[in-house]
């Protein structure tokens, strides 16, 4: 599902910083698999390599076996729209659009009608405890309310590929379990891929595989679930 070759990632010329160094990653269909590691260690580098926002400076990255840098912009665009659902630590909602104007987006981009997409996405709310906060837009909710919006947004289209930069960070532990278990459902469901950075121990159990980051390299990669993550953080 996704392959990352050799990749690295560097901002600035000359002794810029390097952000990610040689990664090598394969990661299966319906794999969940979540990364840890300390702030600036280069997992929401990673991510961005992964959906195509941001390109390696050297490496390879395939997505379905698709080489990314080989695509147009319009082409990753799409892959972006159709085949992953994002959710960001900055959660990159609308602010002139309300709750559910920003749920039913990809699926209005993906040419649904208006009435249809903001049916699924009233009820996708409703999932995420959301259903009295529809007409909000983003500045009139709290940060984990946006957290959940966000989440809504990410799953509507039953994306087969799911990146989730601390999902469940904002969250108390009540709303981040319910996040899980509602992540957990559509794994089952749909087989979707699920790649998450976390800090939380819960969320990294709730994986099948941990990956850890320090200094933009790759320190461990072992299985986990039931209890059995080692976490390095
Ligand atoms: N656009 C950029 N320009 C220059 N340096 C950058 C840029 N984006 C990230 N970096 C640097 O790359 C390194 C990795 O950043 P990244 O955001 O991937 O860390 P992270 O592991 O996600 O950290 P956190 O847990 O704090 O979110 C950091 O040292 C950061 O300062
Ligand atoms: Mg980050």
């Amino acid at each position: 599902m996704i392959q990352l070759r050799d990749v690295t990632k560097s901002y600035g010329a000359g002794e810029g910083v390097v952000a990610l160094k040689n990664i090598t990653l394969n990661i299966g269909p319906a794999e969940r698999v979540a990364v840890m590691g300390p702030s600036g260690s280069g997992k929401s580098t990673l991510l961005n390599l992964v959906c195509g926002l941001d390109e390696p400076t050297t490496g390879s990255v395939k997505v379905e076996g698709v080489e990314l840098a080989g695509l147009s912009d319009d082409a990753r665009t799409r892959l972006r729209r159709e085949k992953i659902g994002m959710i960001f630590q900055t959660f990159n909602l609308l602010s002139t659009l309300t709750a559910l104007e920003n749920v039913a987006l990809p699926l209005r981009l993906q040419g649904l009608s208006k009435k249809e997409a903001e049916s699924r996405g009233s009820a996708m709310l409703g999932h995420v405890g959301l259903k009295n906060r529809t007409e909000h837009r983003p500045d009139q909710l709290s940060g984990g309310e946006r957290q959940r919006v966000a989440i809504a947004r990410a799953l509507i289209f039953r994306p087969p590929l799911l990146l989730g930069d601390e999902p469940t960070g904002n969250l108390d532990s009540h709303t981040g379990d319910e996040i899980l278990r509602l992540l957990d459902d559509l794994q089952q469901e749909y087989q979707s891929t699920l790649l998450m950075v976390t800090h939380n121990v819960q969320a990294a159990n709730f994986c099948s595989r941990v990956v850890t980051l320090h200094d933009g390299e790759i320190v461990s990669d072992v299985p986990c679930g039931s209890g059995s993550a080692r976490v390095t953080t």
